[in-house]
């Protein structure tokens, strides 16, 4: 199979763009980088794509008057790059219909919390607010809905006592990236399996062939001091 065509779009740090870069580098990841948009200038994202020699614009969304013209003008830009694949790499806007059918089943989010758990902003500090003991990560399909598109994978990461959004979101951030790149990289494999909903309204699912898409399971059992045997069975329950 040809190369995947990315586009990545970001507003800030862009560590999970340098976790695709750095995979496209050492070869984990068979994918150009053809863009780097961000809505926001002078982002570290931006800087992190220049020094790889990736194509960087900046389309600042307040130079449009409504979300359906800047969608449009960023479609025009990931086009003319070549990109065919989309990866919301931190971006912080929702896109409208204008963008997805421009890119059908071909937008990809990663979220920092296990879908359909906390969507939208802040998801870390909605897991601390709710007190789960495990959270994680989620790469999906993005959908007109916020965080809402079919699931591609997911990775657990623990809970500790004593965590604050910090801390939390470090240890989440270290399987973002881990999973972003797997998922690009089963993408690239031709693994990508989207079923249309069955009935109008209904959902679109999204399948990756013959790979397990739960990760992070081991360090969850670490923090519960499982990770030696695998699961406990006579702990499974108790109390409940
Ligand atoms: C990540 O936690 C991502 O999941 C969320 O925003 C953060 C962006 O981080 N959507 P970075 O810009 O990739 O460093």
């Amino acid at each position: 199979m040809p190369p995947l065509d990315l586009g990545v779009l970001i507003s800030g740090r862009g560590s999970n763009l340098q976790a695709i870069l750095d995979a496209i580098a050492d070869g984990r990841l068979d994918a150009r980088v053809r863009l780097v948009l961000s809505n926001r200038p002078g982002v570290e994202g931006l800087a992190r794509a220049e020094r790889a020699g990736v194509p960087t614009r900046v389309i600042a969304h307040r130079d449009f008057a409504d979300r359906d013209t800047f969608d449009a003008a960023a479609v025009d830009a990931l086009r003319d790059a070549g990109a065919t694949w989309v990866v919301l790499a931190g971006f912080m806007r929702l896109l409208t219909t204008t963008f997805l059918d421009a890119f059908p089943h071909r937008v990809v989010n990663i979220h920092p919390s296990l879908l359909p758990s906390f969507p939208g902003v802040d998801a870390q500090q909605q897991a601390l607010d709710h007190g789960v003991r495990i959270t994680g990560c989620t790469v999906h399909l993005v959908d007109a809905g916020t965080d809402t598109g079919p699931i591609l994978a997911q990775a657990a990461v623990p809970v500790l006592d004593g965590d604050d959004h910090d801390t939390l979101a470090a240890r989440i951030l270290v399987q973002e990236h881990a999973l972003l790149v797997r998922a690009l990289s089963w993408i690239a494999d031709g693994r990508l399996q989207v079923t249309p909903p069955a009935a109008p309204g209904g959902r679109a699912r999204a399948a990756i062939a013959g790979v397990d898409t739960a990760l992070g399971l081991a360090n969850v059992d670490t923090a519960l001091g499982l990770a030696q045997g695998g699961r406990a069975p006579e702990q499974v329950g108790e109390g409940a």
